[in-house]
């Protein structure tokens, strides 16, 4: 179903080993060494069992250049061994010492203007520095040498949250070495980005530059090309460092973080080349979408993993401290949080950070341990989540959660469909994915998401919000899925540009056209915002098309207005169409009614709105989103993980509440 990984790798059970890992990323050396006693103290009250260390402390290894402070990070790992506390070691080349800028500038990545990021905050690495690469690379190998036989050690975590773009000169030589590769000849260049526009053609490489500040819009090729390349950087710099602590310890797992539904990496094929995929989650707590939020990012990353186990890399206990305005989570809702990232596939549920900084640019960021210390509110509701955690691990992990349904997702489209020029800057790709997560998420189906050229056979249904890049080959994938019986359900916008982002004959791939039942699509016609356009039994937002369609296929058309009569949403066979965005709930309605044709339906009949049924193995989790108590039916008799308690047809879920429940025989 989703890609097997290649080699014979340790995984993340191989850190977990029955249970489910809990902690976060700890920061020791921001604290005397007292603390830390203090620290391991109230770790074991709260049932951590692992943490994340040295993500920030390359200033504090190597404080000058070549030196080695090993010390304290010894003591640090033999406490945590001594405890019991599994480590997960990162490189520390997220943010280079002071020293790094100032004596290899061209380390410092330049914006688009040119300007120069500093060190004095982090992530102040150019990714195409040789430099940075050789330094990041000697204090990567002398950790590894240094901690590869520690008993503490349990996993390899690698920079941290890789998203540094760079305009620089040194990128530049880079960026034409990756067009070199990929395009061979100048010639082929120039016809892959169309530069016979506004006379851009290159008369040879050393014209090409990155797409820095210019007078107006740009080559949009040439920008995808940009963001292409970046992301192939960034993991060029993992790998680097994955492959020198492999080689010293090839039994040991190695991830890197992501973050959520983030726009700077191929996310598919960064996943292939760890043996844990992992993520940072971050959803508003005052967001009335927040949990569905967490669930697309926890379904796409379980999906990244290949629908196996995922770890939760970082979460908040409390507030972040980087929106507009921060609020804390109410009760109970990091409880919440926490055993949905469990009913969604992970194997690990950890935290930014342990113990909340007093200084430095996050300390208003919470921590497992707040301000507020041990007897805050926090720190008792970790120990709760820590003890749950305990009492379920051996029942779940390692345990899949299986989905008949596949969204697609292809981080191509995302960036070619969000450059400039677009016919309206009010579409968001990654509003329009959640938007139909959403619509199947409070249709109470769980679903994954798939690369479009991946086998997408095991799924009955498959839905794409929209791709707006196809390759060929990711059609063939399509049509053929629709010829073997699947169902198919595509958004506007979908099958417009090649993979150089030239539009297709006719507005949307001919074979697409033709799988829909279009003849011609005259216009797009994007929608203001906050305009609608009616349809028969529903308003569409964002977008609407002038769509001339064969005989029966329209399953519903537009009604007044320019498009009056035409077809909103075509439907021929197995293949639907969707030329613009549903109100939400009439988008979960019509998903939901072609999902149970093809034969998904949810886990549960009759669930209160806001119930969130999510089967993993044989259990079967049910997360109360709402802060009213709802009473749920559940048929035959069961036995409650959490509690221990029996229940019999109904479940009383509190506010916030969560059962994990398990057949009684
Ligand atoms: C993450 C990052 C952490 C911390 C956290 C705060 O993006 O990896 O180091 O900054 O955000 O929310």
């Amino acid at each position: 179903m989703d890609p097997t990984p290649t080699r014979n790798a340790p995984s993340l059970a191989d850190a977990t080993r029955g249970r489910i890992l809990f902690g976060g990323d700890y920061n020791p050396e921001q604290w005397p060494e007292e603390t830390w006693q203090e620290d391991v103290r109230l770790m074991k009250e709260a049932g951590v069992n692992s943490v994340t260390v040295g993500v920030f402390s390359w200033a504090k290894l190597e404080p000058r250049p070549g030196a080695r402070e090993f010390g304290w990070l010894d003591r640090l790992m033999d406490l945590m061994h001594e405890h019991g506390i599994g480590v997960v070691l990162a490189t520390p080349t997220a943010s280079p010492p002071p020293w790094m800028g100032r004596l290899h500038p061209e380390t410092l990545p330049r914006d688009e203007d040119g300007r120069v990021e500093w060190w004095g905050s982090r992530q102040h690495f150019s990714h195409s520095s040789a430099a940075y690469r050789r330094h990041a690379a000697a204090v990567t190998e002398d950790l590894a040498a240094r901690y590869g036989s520690h008993p503490a050690l349990t996993m390899w975590h690698i920079n941290n949250e890789y998203c540094t773009f760079d305009y620089g000169d040194e990128a530049a030589a880079a960026f034409r070495r990756w067009l070199q590769d990929k395009y061979g000849t100048v010639e082929a260049l120039n016809r892959a980005w169309g530069t016979a526009f506004w006379s851009q053609g290159y008369d040879g490489w050393h014209e090409v530059l990155p797409p820095r500040h210019a007078h107006y819009m740009k080559n949009p090729t040439h920008v995808l090309d940009f963001k292409r390349f970046t992301s192939d950087m960034l993991l060029e710099c993992y790998a680097a460092e994955r492959d020198i602590v492999r080689r010293h310890t090839p039994h040991i797992p190695v991830t890197t973080n992501f973050m959520p539904l983030w726009v700077g990496q191929d996310a598919w094929k960064w996943a292939a080349e760890e043996d844990v995929v992992s993520v940072d989650s971050y959803p508003d707590p005052r967001d009335p979408l927040g949990a569905q939020d967490n669930a697309l990012l926890q379904d796409m990353t379980r999906s990244q993993a290949a629908g196996g186990p995922w770890m939760l890399m970082e979460q908040a206990a409390g507030p972040v401290n980087w929106r507009g305005v921060n609020h804390p989570k109410p009760r109970g809702l990091n409880r919440l949080w926490s055993l949905q990232a469990v009913a969604r596939g992970a194997d690990a549920v950890c935290y930014f950070q342990w113990r909340q900084s007093r200084q430095g640019a996050e300390k208003f960021h919470s921590g497992m341990v707040s301000h507020a210390g041990e007897r805050g509110r926090t720190f008792q509701e970790v120990k709760r989540i820590g003890a749950e955690l305990a009492r379920i691990g051996t029942e779940v992990t390692g345990t899949p959660v299986l989905s008949d349904i596949a969204i697609l997702h292809e981080w191509n489209s995302w960036w070619a469909g969000a450059q400039d020029g677009r016919l309206s800057s009010e579409v968001d790709y990654a509003e329009v994915v959640r938007a139909w997560h959403r619509a199947l998420w409070e249709a109470h189906l769980t679903t994954a998401f798939a690369h479009p050229e991946h086998d997408l056979t095991g799924y009955r249904l498959v839905v794409v919000p929209q791709l707006y890049l196809l390759t060929d080959a990711a059609i063939d994938n399509l049509l053929a899925y629709v010829r073997g019986g699947g169902t198919l359900v595509c958004g506007f916008l979908t099958g417009v540009a090649d993979e150089d982002d030239r539009v297709r004959p006719g507005g949307m791939d001919v074979r697409l056209r033709e799988l829909f039942g279009i003849r011609t699509l005259h216009e797009w016609w994007p929608l203001d915002a906050g305009s609608t356009a009616e349809c028969e039994g529903f308003r569409g937002t964002l977008w609407s098309e002038e769509i001339e369609a064969e005989d029966g296929v329209a399953a519903a058309r537009y009604e007044g207005g320019e498009l009056h009569g035409l077809p909103a949403v075509l439907r021929r066979g197995g293949a639907w169409y969707v030329s613009t965005l549903p109100e939400p709930e009439a988008l979960r309605d019509l998903l939901a009614r072609i999902a149970e044709d093809a034969g998904v339906r949810p886990p549960l009949d009759g669930l209160p709105a806001g119930v969130e049924p999510v089967r993993r193995g044989g259990l079967l989790f049910l997360l109360n989103h709402g802060r009213d108590a709802v009473t749920v039916s559940v048929p035959g008799r069961h036995r409650d993980l959490l509690t221990g308690a029996d229940v019999a047809e109904t479940v009383e879920l509190g506010r916030y509440g969560v059962v994990v429940l398990e057949e009684s025989q």
